[in-house]
C-alpha cells in the first residue's frame, strides 16, 4: 500500500460532517494529521464542542482540534438548525466531550501544518470555507504549498439553501471566492455528486450494527439527519455529503471528475453563492475538477469499514 494521504478536516460538524472525520480517522488510506472547526452548520463554540465529542466517542485523543472562526468573512453567520438541530449534532444522547481543542486559531494550524511539509498535505473542507479563505490570505504561499485542496460544497446544478446556491458556499461566498481563485488545484465536491450518496436504510443499518458505541452513535446520527432531510428537502434517505471529500482523497476511482473552472457569484440578488461551472477539455489549464458520479457501494463499504476500524 502506498503511504497514506495527510489531511486536515476543516469541518462544521454537523452530522455529515461528523462522518466524515469518522471516515478520516478510520480510513487506513488517510493520515488525520489535524482537524479545524468553522461556524456554519452551528455557531462555532456547538461545532467545536461537536468535533471534541466525535473525536471522544471515537477515541481520537491524539488528534490536534483547532477552533476557528465564529462567522464569514463579511456576512452574519446563517446557520443549518432545521437540518442539523440546536446542538449542530442532535440525535444521539448527548456527549460530554473529554477530547479539549488546542490553544490557537484554525488558520495558523492549517498554514502551520500545510507549510511545514510542502507538497503532501491535502486540506479537506467540508464546512464555509472562512478558515482556508483566512489562512489564505495570511500566508498566500499555502497554495503552492499544499498537495491539493477537496471541498464539499457547491453545485454545479441546482443549490439546497437557494435554487441556485449550496449551503457551504452560500454561508460564505466571498470566502469560497477567495479559495477558488488562488492558485492551486480545487477539487468541487458538489451536491451533483453528493446526493447521489444516499444512505439507504439498509447502509443505515449495518453501520449502527457494528455494534461498538461508535457504530450506535453514527446510527443515531444517520436516524436523526434522516428524519430532518424528510421534513425539510422531501428526500427519502439522507445524502452523506462530507464523506464524500474525504472518500475521494482516499480513493479518487471511486469518483467520476470533470476538469472545469469554478467561479462564484457573489453580488446576485438570487444567485449569490451560486458555484458558476464551466466545463472545459482537460488539458486546458483549469485549476478546478467538479464531481460528477460516485460509486454509492462502495462508499459505504469504506465509510463502514472505517468506523468498524475505530472500535
Ligand atoms: C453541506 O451543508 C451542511 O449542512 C452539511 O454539513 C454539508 O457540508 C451540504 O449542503
Ligand atoms: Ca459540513
Amino acid at each position: 500500500m502506498t503511504d497514506p494521504r495527510r489531511i486536515v478536516l476543516d469541518c462544521d460538524p454537523g452530522h455529515d460532517d461528523a462522518l466524515a472525520l469518522m471516515l478520516a480517522a478510520g480510513d487506513p488510506r488517510i493520515d488525520l494529521v489535524g482537524v479545524t472547526t468553522v461556524a456554519g452548520n452551528q455557531t462555532v463554540e456547538k461545532t467545536t464542542r461537536n468535533a471534541c465529542a466525535v473525536a471522544t466517542v471515537a477515541g481520537l485523543f491524539a488528534v490536534p482540534i483547532v477552533r476557528g472562526a465564529d462567522r464569514p468573512l463579511l456576512r452574519p453567520l446563517r446557520t443549518a438548525a432545521e437540518i442539523h438541530g440546536e446542538s449542530g449534532l442532535d440525535g444521539p444522547p448527548p456527549v460530554v466531550p473529554t477530547v479539549r481543542t488546542r490553544p490557537g486559531h484554525a488558520c495558523d494550524f492549517l498554514i502551520e501544518a500545510v507549510t511545514a511539509s510542502p507538497g503532501e498535505v491535502t486540506i479537506v473542507a467540508t464546512g464555509p470555507l472562512t478558515n482556508v479563505a483566512l489562512a489564505l490570505m495570511k500566508e498566500p504561499a499555502l497554495a503552492e504549498a499544499a498537495r491539493e485542496i477537496v471541498i464539499m460544497g457547491g453545485a454545479y446544478g441546482r443549490g439546497n439553501v437557494t435554487p441556485a446556491a449550496e449551503f457551504n458556499i452560500s454561508v460564505d461566498p466571498e470566502a469560497a471566492a477567495v479559495v477558488f481563485d488562488a492558485p492551486w488545484r480545487v477539487t468541487m465536491m458538489g451536491l451533483d455528486v453528493t446526493h447521489q450518496a444516499a444512505c439507504s436504510e439498509e447502509a443505515q443499518a449495518r453501520i449502527s450494527a457494528i455494534g461498538t458505541p461508535l457504530g450506535v452513535f453514527a446510527g443515531q446520527l444517520l436516524e436523526f439527519f434522516r428524519s430532518t432531510y424528510r421534513r425539510e428537502q422531501a428526500m427519502g434517505d439522507p445524502p452523506v455529503h462530507d464523506p464524500c471529500a474525504v472518500a475521494y482523497v482516499a480513493d479518487p476511482t471511486l469518483f467520476e471528475t470533470r476538469a472545469a473552472h469554478v467561479v462564484i457569484e457573489t453580488r446576485g440578488t438570487y444567485t449569490s453563492g451560486m458555484t458558476v461551472t464551466a466545463f472545459v477539455a482537460s488539458g486546458e489549464g483549469s485549476r478546478h475538477d467538479v464531481g460528477i458520479s460516485v460509486r454509492r457501494d462502495a462508499l459505504f463499504d469504506a465509510l463502514t469499514a472505517a468506523i468498524a476500524a475505530l472500535g
